[in-house]
């Protein structure tokens, strides 16, 4: 799908090269390993990929703000966001797994890491995690309400991330509650959290304004794969005018209350916006 694949190392440079000349000053960074396994080995490997990646991003980009998405479904073999025990997620052994991940992510140079497991009491668990092992300065980006979506679909095509069998409805929120939303993010504050998440945006906007009247922290919208995939074919089959859609929304994300938005479709919203400027 256009816009939405796999990178490489030395393609990565390539893509952070165009956000970051467009003005993008923050990137959030998907692992994928070569090997997926059992408990997704390469997830607090620091040799792994995303470490590989920090490395390399911080030294061609020193001031970009880096964070990593802090998660087991891209690298297990299952595609579960966490360890299994029979056909469920075993909750707690996850949080030890995530803890681990997050200590290397911040030691090899993320500025902040965005757990998005869904998994009980994970703020919590990596704050700690990250403050034992010298890491106060790592912030939590959570991903405090997430719905189980069809939206993310082309993101799974893309991570190969398909729950084998089952679905996420174990962890992940179902779109009818929106009273769930805001107990989430309750909670997800009192465990530390810096900022919290909306996810998806577009079909979730009334529980991004009744989450940003429930919290004083910044708010992210995670405008998802399949939002992006369904404005950008409409674009390029000529059906909608791609730029005024895509500013529309982002549009309609701040006017809910995000401070920040997650996007594909980033760069080139970042110079629509540079280019209405100067007109
Ligand atoms: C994994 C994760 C997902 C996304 C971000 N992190 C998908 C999922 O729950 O399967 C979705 C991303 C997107 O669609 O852009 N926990
Ligand atoms: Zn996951």
């Amino acid at each position: 799908m256009p816009g939405v694949h796999q990178l490489s190392l030395d393609a990565l440079d390539g893509a952070v090269d165009g956000l970051v000349e467009a003005g993008i000053r923050s990137a959030i960074l998907f692992g994928l390993p070569a090997t997926k396994d059992e408990v997704g080995s390469e997830n607090f490997d620091p040799d792994g990929i995303i470490p590989q990646a920090l490395v390399r991003l911080r030294r061609r980009h020193p001031s970009l703000c880096l964070v990593t998405d802090l998660c087991c479904c891209e690298y297990t073999d299952h595609g579960h966001c966490g360890i299994l025990r029979g056909d469920e997620v075993d909750n707690d052994a996850t949080l030890e797994i995530l803890g681990r991940a997050a200590i290397v992510h911040a030691e090899a140079g993320a500025d902040i890491v965005a757990p998005s497991g869904m998994m009980d009491g994970m703020v919590r668990a990596i704050r700690a995690a990250l403050d034992g092992a010298g890491q106060a300065e790592c912030g939590i980006l959570s991903y405090a309400v997430k719905y189980a979506s069809g939206f993310y679909g082309p993101f799974r095509d893309a991570a190969g991330s398909t729950p084998a069998f089952g679905d996420r409805k174990q962890y992940q929120m179902d779109p009818a509650n929106v009273r769930e939303a805001i107990q989430e993010a309750r909670l997800d504050e009192a465990e530390g959290a810096d900022m919290l998440m909306v996810k998806p945006a577009l079909a979730y906007l009334d529980v991004l304004a009744t989450v940003r009247r429930e919290t004083t922290l910044p708010l992210v919208a995670y405008s998802v794969s399949g939002e992006y995939a369904m404005i950008r074919a409409a674009g390029i089959n000529g059906w909608i005018d791609e730029r005024r859609v895509v500013l529309e929304t982002l549009l309609s994300m701040h006017r809910a209350g995000a401070d920040a938005i997650i996007t594909y479709h980033a760069e080139a919203a970042a110079k629509w916006i540079a280019a209405d400027a100067r007109a």
